[in-house]
């Protein structure tokens, strides 16, 4: 395209002679005797250089410059006049003429002419090359920076997600949840290193069977979650078929193509393995979701350390309460079986009764706490033979408030506070300390009343001797709707019977 060159010039030997010699030097040339057929002849073909005579019949040589420029601004044209005023030049030059040639001119004067205007074109055409690469590479670059923003903010939110709980399983299962929706997979499991140090079990996971779930337990170096454990970096695997690093390591225990495994690194340990399994668009992992795992999986290991954190803190502290209870318990003439009896007697009832898990753990450990204010009532009450005087029997009645205020700092027991508080009210409304009735007294409160009534009906107390299974039995009935809710007395007596049918305990 550089080498056509268009010559405009009614003068018939002009073009001629131009024409004979810019062809020996080796350019393709079209000539055109008007402005008009000049114009049209441009229009049609591609040029690398104009040269135009600025004065023509048909039309003034500035006028066919212009239109040359507004079809094609990047055209190089080169200006002829026998009548080279500083006016004409000017004007020339100003609508955008690179040079101009005085007639008449010599072949070396018309060649050096050429070759510069054509030395120019080509630099300008690389410049252009290089200015639409540099918008090209910019776009890219905008791209993926628009994209990694995209992604910095996922990992944002999905790490704000993970700190808004303390509770290992609901991590867990936040993390699951955020890389199964965001990469749309097929499977997605996290395996956490246990308490022995050694073996690394699953410990959520969806998409896969429970039975695959309770069993998955791993060893360094042993299959593929092993290697990551072992290496302490991550796996991308477009196909573990054809991948030739594990075509004798697929023994992971379901079936899996493209993955995406890394480790989950607190201070140089593994404590644990995300694995991620099959999009379900069939399409491959790329390095684009493998870097956005690493990033989940650095989110991970702090919600993980902060819940396991959390979680010995809370455990530590119920080990030193329930020290305070078993004393509580000793001073009261109850066992620790009395304890874990009352324990395993709600849990039964309240399974019975669907509630969740979490309500669960609140009400076992609000069994083992709700007398630990009776710290606060003294001995001569706690443990006289006979029967409280309305003045001791006050103070006797202070100890659910008691036990709530000793457990207040303990954050985590905030649940569990609820139930220890109501443990002495009563359904018909006239227990203590609140006198809630009916619904109004937690739920978890009325089972912990009616269990714990129940079992410390076997225990001596210091003003009557324990009564008989039947006995006690008898007793419920005769407070349900009073002292207990009808309902919690019906499940359990069904539970307590269900377990002395099968002899097994409950
Ligand atoms: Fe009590």
């Amino acid at each position: 395209m550089l080498n056509n060159i268009l010559v405009i010039d009614d003068e018939m030997v002009i073009c001629e002679l131009l024409e004979t010699l810019l062809k020996d030097q080796g350019f393709s040339v079209t000539t055109a005797l008007s402005g008009e057929e000049g114009i049209k002849k441009f229009k049609e073909g591609t040029y690398g250089l104009v040269m135009t005579d600025l004065k023509l019949p048909d039309l003034d040589g500035i006028k066919v410059l212009e239109q040359i420029k507004k079809h094609n601004p990047d055209t190089v044209v080169i200006v002829m006049t026998g009548y080279p005023s500083f006016e004409t030049v000017h004007s020339a030059l100003r609508q955008g003429a690179f040079d101009y040639v005085p007639k008449p001119f010599t072949i070396d004067e018309i060649s050096f002419a050429v070759r510069r205007a054509l030395a120019f074109r080509n630099l300008k055409e690389t410049n252009n090359q290089l200015m639409r690469e540099l918008a090209e590479q910019n776009s890219r670059l905008e791209e993926k920076a628009k994209e990694r923003t995209q992604e910095l903010r996922l990992l944002y939110k999905i790490g704000s997600d993970i700190s808004s709980t303390l509770n290992l399983s609901e991590v867990l299962s936040i993390i699951l949840d955020r890389i199964s929706g965001i990469l749309n997979v097929e499977i997605c499991s996290i395996l956490l290193l246990d308490e022995t140090n050694k073996d690394y079990i699953m410990k959520c996971a969806k998409g896969l069977d429970n039975a695959v779930v309770c069993k998955t337990r791993v060893r360094v170096g042993e299959s593929i979650s092993g290697w990551v454990i072992e290496h302490k970096e991550g796996l991308l695997v477009e196909n573990i078929e054809t991948d030739p690093r594990f075509q004798h390591r697929n023994d992971e225990k379901y079936y899996t193509r493209s993955f995406i495994s890394v480790p989950l690194l607190s201070k140089d340990r593994v404590i644990g393995v995300i694995n991620v399994n099959n999009k379900k668009s069939k399409d491959i992992f790329t390095k684009d979701d493998y870097r956005f795992i690493k990033g989940v999986a650095a989110e991970a290991t702090i919600g993980i350390e902060n819940a396991r954190l959390y979680q010995s803190l809370e455990d530590s502290y119920m080990r030193t309460v329930l020290v305070l209870t078993s004393a509580i318990d000793a001073k009261d003439h109850y066992t620790n079986k009395h304890s874990q009896h009352v324990c395993e007697y709600a849990s039964a009832v309240a399974k019975e009764l669907n509630l969740s898990e979490e309500e669960i753990k609140n009400l076992e450990r609000a069994c083992k706490l709700h007398d630990i204010g009776k710290i606060g009532i003294e001995d001569t009450i706690l443990t006289k033979p006979d029967k409280l005087t309305p003045e001791e029997w006050n103070k006797m009645k202070t100890h659910p408030s008691k036990s709530a205020e000793i457990l207040r700092p303990l954050a985590f027991l905030n649940e569990v506070i609820k139930l220890v508080e109501q443990h002495h009210e009563r359904y018909d409304g006239t227990g203590y300390p609140s006198s809630k009735k009916a619904e109004e007294i937690t739920l978890g409160a009325r089972i912990i009343t009616v269990v714990d009534s129940f079992d410390a009906m076997f225990t001596d107390r210091p003003y009557r001797k324990a009564l008989t299974k039947e006995a006690a039995i008898e007793e419920l009935k005769k407070g349900s709707g009073t002292q207990f809710d009808p309902k919690v007395v019906e499940v359990f007596l069904r539970v307590l019977e269900q377990s002395l049918s099968s002899q097994s305990g409950i």
